[in-house]
């Protein structure tokens, strides 16, 4: 690849979305290879409404590797990018495009630079975790750049360096990530439980209850909880282990009352562990506790769940109603509940629709 050859680049583009935890992952037992201390279930979403999408390119005239977030030049120098970067260049085969004349040898790789392009679908600042999907992309979409053939599961092990949560967006539907037990991280990586299809009666509505950007990341969040709370050995060990066996057979099953009372309780002992930490952390606010109670009632007045709630590292509240019937009068309450101010009104009449987003599975 000298200075006389042709000047060329090769590009790639990958979409993927974001999950949410029904069976919450919060803690490390290593932090450089982000190695967790429990399994954990989600839902991957609809691309439609939260995904990232990624193009990333390489040229022998690029003289370093650079990345833009939303049109934006971000350092590429934190090490859980270059993780992710440095494990699929050891995996790049050859690549051959004939039409453009181009023949990149598998050991070229490790010379060439990349730049990477990536966009969110739904705004950054709306507090809505955007690293899971943005690092999946990532990992994904420079794998299929630099044709490696490894199999989803080693993928999600490579995306879990970049973000945790990022390893069980490489699939769709319901993803259990095993933590594993090796030292190493080579068997802690995230598998399939049903597809997309499995149990399309869902309706996922999230409830923007601010877009305030969070005031303590997961990151440090959860080393806080590992480093102080007594609460969290016994969540990892003991409760934990026998909730995903419940989660996965209600899965299977599609026993919406088994999900919906596991994920309501999975997300109150997670902000319950949090509030084991010192000092303290408060991710939920008083809306998102009203919301709590909102659908606690409903469902008590109905006598079987018609509504999950699950509440991740902020206020915002992620809604799984049981049918889309359920999803309207649940949309009616929220609405009855919490009328909309006069932003909020702009935003849905620009169609906004991470203001209330209904992310049907
Ligand atoms: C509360 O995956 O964002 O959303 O691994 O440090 O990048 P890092 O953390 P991250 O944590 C997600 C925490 C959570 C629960 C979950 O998604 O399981």
């Amino acid at each position: 690849m000298g200075a006389t050859e042709p000047q060329w680049v090769l590009m790639a583009t990958g979409r993927s979305p974001t999950n949410i935890a029904v069976i919450k992952y919060w803690g490390k037992r290593d932090e450089t290879l982000i190695l967790p201390v429990n399994d954990s279930i989600s839902v991957t979403l609809d691309p439609d409404h939260l995904s990232a999408t990624t193009t990333v390119a390489a040229s022998p005239s690029f003289p370093s590797d650079r990345m833009w977030l939303n049109g934006k030049e971000i350092a590429l120098s934190g090490g859980r990018f270059q993780s992710c970067l440095r494990e699929i260049r050891k995996r790049a085969r050859d690549v051959e495009d004939e039409k453009k004349g181009i023949k990149i040898k598998k050991e070229d790789w490790e010379k060439l630079h990349v730049h990477i392009a990536s966009y969110n679908n739904f705004p950054t600042a709306a507090g809505l975790a955007s690293s899971a999907a943005g690092l999946a992309c990532l990992v994904f979409t420079l794998g299929k750049l630099m044709n490696v053939n490894e199999d989803y599961g080693e993928l999600s092990s490579i995306a879990r360096q970049g973000s945790g949560s990022a390893c069980r967006s490489i699939y769709g539907g319901f993803v259990k990530w095993c933590m594993g037990k090796n030292d190493d991280g080579s068997d802690s990586m995230a598998v399939q439980l049903a597809d997309e299809s499995h149990w399309d009666d869902l309706v996922i509505i999230i409830a923007v209850v601010s877009s305030k950007q969070k005031e303590t990341s997961s990151t440090s969040g959860m080393r806080d909880t590992v480093e102080t709370s007594p609460l969290l050995q016994y969540r990892a060990q003991t409760v934990v282990p026998s909730r995903i066996l419940k989660m996965e057979d209600a899965i299977k099953n599609r026993d919406f009352e088994s999900f919906a009372r596991l994920t309501c309780a999975d997300s109150n002992q997670f902000h319950a562990v949090c509030l084991d930490t010192s000092p303290p952390i408060f991710y939920m606010n008083d809306t998102s506790h009203r919301i709590i109670s909102l659908v606690e009632k409903w469902n008590h007045s109905e006598g079987t769940p018609q509504v999950a709630y699950t509440f991740d590292a902020g206020p915002n509240a992620v809604l799984i109603a049981r049918n889309r019937k359920t999803a309207t009068l649940l949309l009616q309450r929220l609405l009855y509940t919490f009328p909309p101010q006069k932003n909020d009104l702009d935003s849905y009449m620009l169609g906004d629709k991470s203001i209330l987003s209904d992310a049907g599975l």
